[in-house]
């Protein structure tokens, strides 16, 4: 599912909220149960990993150590989690030893997402997958996002400003505006209402390409 809207719409900050890094009220639930106000530890321990937006890596530490700072709640099986993210980025593999600091942007999402599936969680919160990002980039990491859902049965909520490539990529939509829900639905089915396409779909914003088996729901506005 993607959470698609403007800079400043609030989606970081809903992303925030639901790993209760920020005060909200109302209520939160996982899978039926309340997690409101409970707090990130209570958050990562129910099962959500976070890909925030801000990276926050140690820049002076390796690859391998920023990875193995997310195994906090999950010690007893971090070879098995470390196994699993180097099969799905073998690029962190090959530079397992190398400072933060000195790796791409496109490596550093690497390293924050890997890092958020040291938990091993149910379900991924991963905010901006694709900014600042080449095209080519953005469809590796396009890949590994499918592959965390079709491979490893993860549930992936994406944050995204560029709603070519969320439509693309997810089954399901929220277009959030000034905070608020202005529609939300299936892909497909947005994507026949003329005024939701014209107002987020109208130029194709990335140059993403899709990859073969993606489904591309009215390619003619891409
Ligand atoms: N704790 C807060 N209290 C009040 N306003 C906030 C708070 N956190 C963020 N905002 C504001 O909410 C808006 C949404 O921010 P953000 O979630 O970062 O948007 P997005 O991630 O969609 O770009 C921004 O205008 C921001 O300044
Ligand atoms: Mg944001």
């Amino acid at each position: 599912m993607a959470i698609v809207g403007a800079n400043g719409a609030g989606k970081s900050t809903l992303f925030d909220g639901v790993m209760g890094l920020v005060h909200t009220r109302g209520d939160i639930r996982l899978a039926g149960e309340s997690i409101q106000g409970k707090g990130p530890t209570f958050a990562v321990g129910a099962g959500i990993g976070y890909a925030s937006e801000r990276f926050n890596l140690f820049p002076y530490m390796s690859v391998r150590d920023n990875l193995l700072t997310g195994a906090w709640t999950a010690r007893k099986s971090i070879e098995e989690n470390l196994l699993r993210v180097h099969t799905l980025f073998p690029r962190l593999a090959e530079r397992e030893s190398q400072e933060a600091a000195t790796c791409s942007g496109g490596e550093r999402q690497m390293i924050s997402l890997g890092r958020a599936l040291m938990s091993a969680p149910k379900l991924l919160l991963v905010d901006e997958p694709t900014i600042g990002l080449a095209p080519k980039i953005c469809a590796e990491i396009a890949q590994s996002l499918q592959r965390m859902r079709d491979e490893m049965g993860l549930t992936v909520l994406i944050a995204e400003q560029n709603a070519n490539f969320a439509i693309r990529l997810a089954e399901r939509l929220l277009i959030l505006e000034s905070g608020h829900i202005r529609a939300g639905g299936q892909s497909e089915e947005l994507a026949k209402d003329e005024g939701l396409v014209s107002a987020y779909f109208g130029k194709d914003a990335g140059g993403f390409e899709a990859k073969e088996g993606v489904k591309s729901p009215g390619a003619a506005w891409t």
